[in-house]
This record gives structure tokens, sequence and C-alpha cells, in this order.
């Protein structure tokens, strides 16, 4: 991972896949937020600037923690999963959080998404040994759910009413990850 850039200098290039992708924006301090207090648990998808790195090369999959010198350019990040630990659990229980998710049109249908997620579910419970993760999401989103309930295994807990900013309802999902530790 040495060859990769820093966290900090990708961070434009996630925030744009975010805006990109999905109208639930960030400001930059939360995505650093994340990246400081839970390192293991977000990753990046990349492709290389043309030119190649100065040290290193390849496509690929990144933790947030990847730091490392570039020739001057930037990849580009084409997808992103940005994760946290629940910071209160109401029931007491270690659970992680995905607080957001997508991967750029050019690249869907290849997997990244599976993968972001497989990564991020498996960093929860080595590191934090997680009992389980949840997310939201909007009922009218196909693609994701098909994601998340097919491929991923993950329940749907509840209906929350008028979760999103537009008054779209959501399904709280969760996918039990105690049998990883
Ligand atoms: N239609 C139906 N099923 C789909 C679709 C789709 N358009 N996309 C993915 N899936 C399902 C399929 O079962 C697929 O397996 P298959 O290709 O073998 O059939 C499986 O998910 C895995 O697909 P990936 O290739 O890993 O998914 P991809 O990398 O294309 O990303 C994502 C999926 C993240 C939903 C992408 O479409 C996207 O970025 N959408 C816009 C943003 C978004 O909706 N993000 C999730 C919001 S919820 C949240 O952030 C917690």
């Amino acid at each position: 991972l040495s060859s990769y850039p820093s966290y900090i200098d990708l961070l434009p290039s996630i925030q744009t896949c975010n805006i990109t992708n999905l109208p639930e924006n960030y400001f930059l301090k939360y995505y650093l937020y994340h990246a400081l207090t839970w390192p293991q648990l977000s990753f990046v998808a990349i492709v290389r600037p043309r030119n190649g790195y100065k040290h290193g090369s390849g496509n690929g999959l990144a933790g947030v923690g990847a730091a490392g010198d570039v020739s001057g350019q930037y990849p580009k990040v084409v997808g992103y999963v940005l994760a946290k630990m629940e910071e209160e659990p109401t029931d007491g229980k270690q659970h992680g959080h995905i607080t957001s998710l997508s991967v750029m049109r050019t690249h869907r249908r290849l997997g990244i998404a599976e993968r972001l997620m497989r990564m991020s579910q498996r960093a929860m419970a080595e590191s934090h040994r997680a009992n389980f993760v949840s997310l939201h999401v909007r009922m009218s989103n196909t693609a994701a759910l098909r994601l998340y309930r097919d491929t991923l295994g993950f329940e749907v807990e509840k209906v929350e009413s008028g979760y999103y900013a537009d008054g779209e309802d959501a399904y709280a999902m969760h996918l039990k990850l105690d049998h990883m530790w």
C-alpha cells in the first residue's frame, strides 16, 4: 500500500464520487472524522493516472490508512465505502454502520461494491468485534437492495418512515458478523 497516495490526497475524489452518485452528501471533515476514528473500516477503489505513479503501479482497492508519494497526479476514486462503528449503541452491543457506499457508473457491475462491503465487514469483525453491521437504504433503490439482501445477506430490520431529507422511507437493514471473530 505504500505506493498509494494518502487518504487526504484522495478526499476530493472520494467526495466527487459521492456527489455524483448520491443526494446524501457530507462535509470533508466528516470523511476525515471517519478516517481518523476508524481507519480500518473505510476503503476506496481507484484507477491509476495514465502515466502511473512514481513509485508502484496498479489499480485496486486500498484502505484509508494508505500513504505514499505519487508523481504529481492523483488517482481517480471510482468507488468507496465510508464506514464507522456506532458510537453509543442503545443495546450496548458493538456494531458497525455503513455511512455511504457508491461506485461510478463507468465501473458498475464489476463486483467493486461487493468487495468494498466485504472488506469493511471483515474489518469491523476483526478490528472491533462488531456483532453486526447496519445501514439505511432508500426503498426505491433496487440495485443497492439486491446487493445488500441477495448478494451480501442483509435482512430488513424495519422501515424508517420519512428517513431521507426528501421524505422517502428507508429500510433499516442489518447483517450479523459475530461468526467472523
Ligand atoms: N440491478 C440489479 N442488481 C444489481 C445492480 C443493478 N443495477 N447493481 C448491483 N446489483 C446486485 C447484483 O446482485 C450484483 O451481482 P451480479 O452483478 O453478479 O448480478 C451485486 O449487486 C454486486 O454488484 P456490484 O458489481 O458489486 O455492484 P456495483 O459495484 O455496481 O455497485 C451500487 C452497486 C453501489 C449500488 C451502485 O449501483 C451505485 O453506486 N449506485 C448509486 C449509489 C447508491 O445507490 N449507493 C448505495 C446507497 S445506500 C448506502 O450508501 C448505505
